[in-house]
């Protein structure tokens, strides 16, 4: 497409199109049959805005280990008595001791005062409980002198109000654990976790922590459901973890090690987050990684979810943004031992080191690994290399694993261009492409795949979201004019699924008191969550995306923004259907004919419409389906040809029967 169109159709788009009569479109099989990859709609999950711990992970305790370089970080000691002072009633101290190869620390209360002493827990921006759930309270304790002999374990609810109470008597001199369960008496979004001490003496604690017991599947300390639903909605075709710039780290120190993130929670060393003071407008002095999301936990939810698990390694350089350092080359070998490693933890057979411990953790099948990924935004002949050198290892024990490289943050310009080229020379499988721009890129380049070289490498279109004000802006916000400007891109995509064949929008979470980036496509508080209108038409894909790809025609062309109109097409084998997704993104109802040249059409299907008056329009917590897909609407029709009329700014999934002979 030339400029001129391109500009003529940015015009349109922005000043919004008048009706038009009508169009033609014809719907064929592809001159080249291509099949949808189960991967074509997946998920990018990075531990960004509190996705993980303060997220996902549902523990409600911050710093249950005290082990953030502040120890008592999430923690205070309220004086119980105006008149008495902490250190007369009681006071803690953090203990540090070196084992094996690390510091770890615990926490050793004095209590002097039979009444007055207690510590409070202020969870991720306040602890969320539910009334009438279950919560599992559990720490490790040693009681090293003295007599105390109860732990009083309260919610407190915001208004100071005891919301649930139990105790504990911490009767053994050694490490012991301690469980028991509260039953909360109200909803709060904002409760706090309060221990008092009764008796006098010396405790030492770690691990204080608290689950509700209605997580994903049940499991004790596992998942927060309804963030795990709204994700298992998607039906996602894979689960990239952990990230993003976390796998990378600000320094090598502190790059992402899934070694240490697997075995048992207790012994995962935790971790400041990259994110932690990233963004000048977005501190969170609070953020590390608990690790008890690990990567063990993350293939049992790509698992969970049907979806292909796809790791993300470092692979020996720093966030080029932050520190940038390079591993030597001569130092390389233990990352790539790294992804060795890694694959036997997945893939490996019971005898084997990691596929043992994969095993002693529950999961003695193999999470059968397809693919891995080598670095993420990484740039330049220092990236080039360090992935030379990951393959010739990988390559030649694994065939079985493809390697996913990346392209570097930006999705054209001197870093893109070089490694595209460097790419295609080192024979990459599959390149993973990001980008982070304005709603009127997606409509500019959503022909980008159409001329694409179909000999070489796929592609992984690992991370874009359609940004309202720019990359890095607080203000982005996700409205209707963002996702419908995605949705027409992923027509383009979907046109071009032979070549493309695994996408996702990102970052994925929020927590909205705590987040770095935005726009997200989840957004969620201690108690509620809600999908935007990216989430929706990101839902309406991958519940569409069908087996086999189809061509959609307007005179002989593909519809790629001709009277605002954009489209796909694809066949479900499986279910007998055409799936055209058509995607208008004008002011004005769109009248289209749709005729099936390859078969005959049984004269049934459905039609749903997602769509919203305003561009500016966004979903919220007090109106979470504001902006979500219309009920599934039938279909009737006499001929090979049905008409349909397209709202304005809409995006219009229209399912058509099949006879199949
Ligand atoms: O998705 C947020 C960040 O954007 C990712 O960490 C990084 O890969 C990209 O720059």
């Amino acid at each position: 497409m030339t400029n001129h169109i391109k500009h003529l159709m940015a015009v349109f788009f922005l000043l919004g199109a008048s009706a038009t009569s009508g169009m033609d479109l014809t719907i064929k099989a592809p001159k080249t049959f291509a099949k949808i990859q189960p991967t074509m709609y997946g998920l990018f999950f990075e531990d960004i805005n509190f996705a993980a711990d303060g997220g996902l992970y549902a523990e409600l305790v911050k710093n249950r280990s005290f082990e953030f370089d502040d120890p008592l970080m999430g923690w205070s000691q309220p004086h119980t008595d105006s008149n008495t002072l902490n250190l007369q009633s009681g006071h803690a101290t953090p203990i540090s001791s070196y084992a094996e190869g690390r510091y770890s620390t615990h926490l050793r209360i004095r209590v002097n005062n039979d009444k007055n002493y207690n510590i409070v827990n202020e969870g991720f921006r306040g602890i969320g409980v539910h009334k009438g759930k279950t919560y599992t309270f559990s720490l490790n304790a040693a009681r090293t002198q003295g007599k105390l002999n109860k732990i009083i374990v309260r919610l407190i609810g915001s208004n100071k109000k005891i919301i649930a109470e139990t105790t504990i008597a911490p009767i053994s001199k050694q490490w012991q654990s301690y469980k028991t369960k509260l039953i909360a008496s109200a909803t709060d979004a904002k409760a706090e976790l309060s221990l008092s001490f009764r008796g006098t003496g010396d405790i030492d604690i770690d691990m204080v922590s608290l689950f509700p017991v209605d997580t994903w599947k049940g499991r004790p300390g596992g998942l927060r459901k309804d963030l795990v639903e709204l994700l298992d909605d998607l039906n996602p075709g894979f689960l990239r973890f952990p990230g993003g710039c976390i796998v990378e780290g600000r320094t090598l120190a502190q790059r992402y090690q899934w070694k240490k993130t697997v075995g048992d929670i207790d012994n995962r060393q935790i971790l400041i987050s990259r994110w932690n003071n990233e963004l000048p407008h977005k501190p969170a002095p609070d953020y590390y990684q608990s690790f008890g999301l690990g990567f063990f936990e993350y293939f049992l939810l790509a698992e969970d979810l049907g979806a292909e698990p796809l790791p993300i390694l470092n692979c020996g350089i720093a966030c080029q943004f932050n520190t940038g350092e390079v591993v030597p080359l001569g130092e390389l070998d233990p990352y790539v031992q790294d992804a060795l490693d890694l694959i036997e933890f997945a893939n490996g057979p019971v005898n084997t080191p990691w596929g043992r411990l994969r095993a002693d953790m529950g999961h003695p099948k193999p999470f059968n690994l397809k693919m891995i990924g080598v670095g993420n935004e990484q740039w330049g002949p220092d990236y080039i290399d360090r992935l030379k050198a990951f393959k010739q290892v990988i390559e030649p024990q694994h065939p079985e694993i493809t390697i996913v490289s990346g392209s570097g943050p930006f999705p054209d310009g001197r870093h893109f261009d070089y490694a595209m080229k460097a790419l295609r020379k080192l024979d990459a499988k599959l390149i993973d492409e990001h980008y982070y721009k304005k709603a009127q890129w997606y409509l500019d380049n959503v022909t980008r795949y159409d001329d694409y070289d179909r000999n070489g490498p796929k592609v992984f279109v690992g991370e874009y979201a359609a940004q309202s004000v720019g990359v890095l802006s607080p203000d982005n916000k996700n409205n209707w004019e963002t996702a419908l400007a995605e949705a027409a891109f992923m027509t383009g995509l979907e046109r071009n699924a032979d070549i493309v064949t695994l996408t996702s929008y990102a970052p994925l979470l929020a927590h909205a008191e705590a987040w770095q980036w935005a726009p997200d496509m989840i957004w969620f508080d201690n108690l509620r969550a809600y999908g935007t209108p990216n989430y929706y038409v990101q839902k309406l894909f991958s519940n569409n995306k069908g087996t086999d790809l189809m061509t959609v025609l307007y005179k002989d062309h593909a519809v790629t923004g001709q009277n605002n109109l954009y489209s796909s097409a694809v066949k479900d084998s499986n279910a007998g259907q055409l799936i055209v997704k058509l995607v208008n993104i004008g002011k004005a109802e769109l009248p289209v004919k749709l005729t099936f040249k390859d078969g005959e059409l049984s004269g049934q299907g459905a039609v749903i419409t997602l769509t919203s008056s305003s561009l500016s329009d966004v979903n919220s917590f007090t109106n979470p389906f504001n902006i979500s897909p219309s009920e599934e609407k039938p279909l009737k029709f006499k001929s090979e040809s049905v008409k349909i009329n397209l709202s304005a700014h809409s995006v219009t999934i229209v399912r058509l029967g099949l006879f199949q002979g």
